[in-house]
């Protein structure tokens, strides 16, 4: 989604505010535009398309200046035109503005604006919040900023300069994040650390209803109601290196090959082998209620939603929890039936996914326990839950989740492992299991070796235009997600069903140009999944098997097999998911897809 940098200090701010940019592109974005303060005026460059379309449009100009504010925007009120692109500035050009997030009563805002003599030039929502505070501009910017934010509806993160105050950048938040980095005489802002890392890792974090006034010199933070807040400074978790591409082609293949190693991570000083259980610090003093829940709601959207329906699977069957895994965005809105016995888990990735937010204080209004488990240290949905087990993963640049997945899967073995540990699953089945688990990074690395022979299937997959993946038990939430992987990035149809399901319409589908994606472990549905090929193979669809090394039966049935080593069942999607990754990245990269980038995507969904 939109993104969001701004610099003040001693060095040129075009620059770094550029570079920012260039390393938010990955939220996804349609359009960019840059603003500083040089000579008295606003001099702003903006327009649709790639961050190298802006800096075409700059030209080589070197504007003289060390304050400005920049923004990468996903449209959703406007279409990605140069108009719409952000900075936007008021009518007297007094006021450049960036904002990431909605403003909901942008419409009744615009009218009266328009009836006190405004002149509008964008479809923006955003247009309302430079015209509001430009009319409430005298000579004190953050009491205009102040005055204006009181009066809107929605979310916002925004940036303000004047050349009237030319000394200062206003920030302030409601729903999307803004990071302040504290560098040597100089301070740069950004909607997440990827924009600072490189310049200073001591950052302070705004929360909802804050606002700074930043200069060089750090940032002053005060409540949206004027109270003056003392705030930490913080370290940002990860450094320069993690954010960038290490000799890999794309993010996406650099995330995959990084499993072996987040994998560990994210079980590093947690697992406990010889007890079958694990440590997870973040849980710690409410293991009780978690076990004593009348039921368990796991929520999250997308790829976390599917590592949340392999959670169900994982408290069900080893801690004997009951579990409802829901799409962040219906719970939130279909009134549903939480109390204080029940136990709220949201997975997320970026920690700000604005539905499961929203799912998870909706959840929080109604008395119930709610823990999160997210990759991004410091993010919203962190902060906001009672507790929680951060992934350890690293930095997720890809716009595919690909190794946030296998460590929120992790993540969630060692804590149903640790609730069934403390109650019916004997010592013994808890060590088999974490034994297994422990050796996950290094089967994971077996399978990656495959690469190239998956990039052979991938060449005949990429001819296709429509693919089905299917997958019984633990397995079924990895056909979803493999279907998910191809279609995000190479654009190709693709549907993930329980393998039973087949039979109730997909079949349909099936014939000699259906890839049809089988995970077919050797597990307790293995003759079920090899009678489902056997249907399709009788159909004539193209089969590509994910199979237990040594398997035979499917070996012979199907077009193509990807082997993985054997392994315990619960734990087997850390290991089925990693060749459909590769499928889908090799798929797209033969057809010329923007990995990174995929069209019309963001990283993190931050609006509705
Ligand atoms: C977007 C991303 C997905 C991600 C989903 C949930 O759609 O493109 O990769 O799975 O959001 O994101 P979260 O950060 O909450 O895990």
């Amino acid at each position: 989604m939109c993104g969001i940098v701004g610099y003040i200090g001693k060095r040129p701010a075009l620059p770094i505010l550029v570079n920012g940019l260039k390393r938010l592109e990955y939220r996804g974005y349609d359009s960019s535009g840059v603003a500083l303060l040089v000579d008295d005026d606003i001099w702003c460059r903006k327009c649709k398309g790639k961050i190298k379309e802006l800096e075409l449009e700059i030209n080589d100009a070197q504007p003289n200046s060390n304050i400005g504010i920049s923004h990468t925007r996903w449209a959703t009120h406007g279409a990605p035109t140069t108009i719409n692109a952000h900075p936007h500035l008021g009518c007297k050009k007094s006021i450049a503005l960036v904002h990431n997030g909605i403003i909901e009563n942008y419409s009744i805002l615009r009218e009266q604006l328009k009836g006190q003599g405004h002149v509008f030039t964008s479809e923006t929502d955003t247009e309302v919040l430079v015209h509001l505070i430009e009319e409430f501009f005298t000579d004190d910017l953050p009491a205009a900023v102040r005055t204006a934010l009181n009066l809107v509806e929605g979310t916002f993160g925004i940036l303000v300069i004047s050349p009237e105050a030319p000394n200062l950048i206003v920030a302030a938040r409601r729903g999307s994040p803004l990071v302040i980095g504290l560098g040597e005489e100089e301070t740069i802002v950004g909607s997440d650390g990827a924009a600072i890392v490189e310049h200073t890792r001591n950052v302070i974090y705004l929360e909802d209803d804050e606002m700074a006034i930043v200069d060089s010199h750090g940032a002053v933070v005060r409540t949206l109601a004027d109270k003056k807040v003392l705030k930490a400074v913080e370290e940002l978790p990860f450094d320069l290196a993690q954010i960038q591409k290490g000799g890999y082609d794309h993010y996406m293949l650099k995330e995959i090959f990084e499993q072996p190693d987040t994998m560990f991570d994210s079980m590093r000083g947690r697992l406990q082998v010889e007890d079958g259980s694990a440590i997870l610090g973040g849980l710690t003093g409410y293991w009780e209620r978690v076990r004593s829940s009348s039921r368990l709601v796991i929520t999250g959207c997308g790829t976390s939603w599917h590592a949340g329906l392999i959670g169900e699977y994982l408290f069900e069957n080893l801690a004997r929890i009951p579990v409802e895994v829901e799409y962040a965005s219906e719970f939130r809105y279909r009134d549903p039936i939480v109390d204080k016995n029940d136990t709220i888990l949201a997975i997320t990735q970026s920690g700000e996914t604005l539905d499961t937010l929203a799912a998870l204080r909706e959840g929080r209004r109604k008395g119930a326990l709610t823990l999160g488990l997210c990759n991004v240290v410091g993010s919203t949905i962190a902060r906001e839950t009672e507790a929680g087990i951060y992934l350890h993963a690293g930095p997720e640049i890809g716009v595919a989740s690909t190794k946030a997945f296998t460590s929120q899967v992790i993540v969630l073995i060692q804590m149903a492992l640790s609730l069934a540990r403390m109650g019916p699953l004997s010592s013994e089945s808890g060590r088999r299991i974490a034994q297994e688990l422990a050796m996950l990074p290094e089967k994971s690395r077996s399978i990656l070796k495959q690469n190239d022979h998956i990039k052979k299937i991938a060449e005949k997959f990429a001819k296709h235009n429509n693919a089905l993946y299917l997958g019984r038990g633990y397995n079924y939430p990895v056909a979803l997600e493999g279907a998910l992987k191809m279609k995000e990035i190479s654009y190709i149809h693709a549907e993930g069903y329980p393998a039973a399901e087949m039979k109730h319409g997909p079949i349909a589908l099936i014939d000699e140009e259906m890839p049809v994606v089988f995970l077919a472990i050797k597990d307790s549905v293995y003759e079920k999944i090899v009678s489902n090929i056997e249907e399709v193979k009788a159909r004539g669809g193209w089969i590509i098997a994910v199979v237990t090394e040594g398997d035979t039966r499917v070996k012979e049935l199907a077009n193509e097999i990807i082997e993985i080593p054997p392994v315990e069942q619960c734990l087997s999607p850390i290991l089925t998911v990693l060749p459909l990754q590769l499928l889908a990245y090799h798929t797209a990269v033969l057809k010329g897809c923007h990995v990174d980038q995929p069209r019309n995507l963001a990283k993190s969904v931050t609006v509705e």
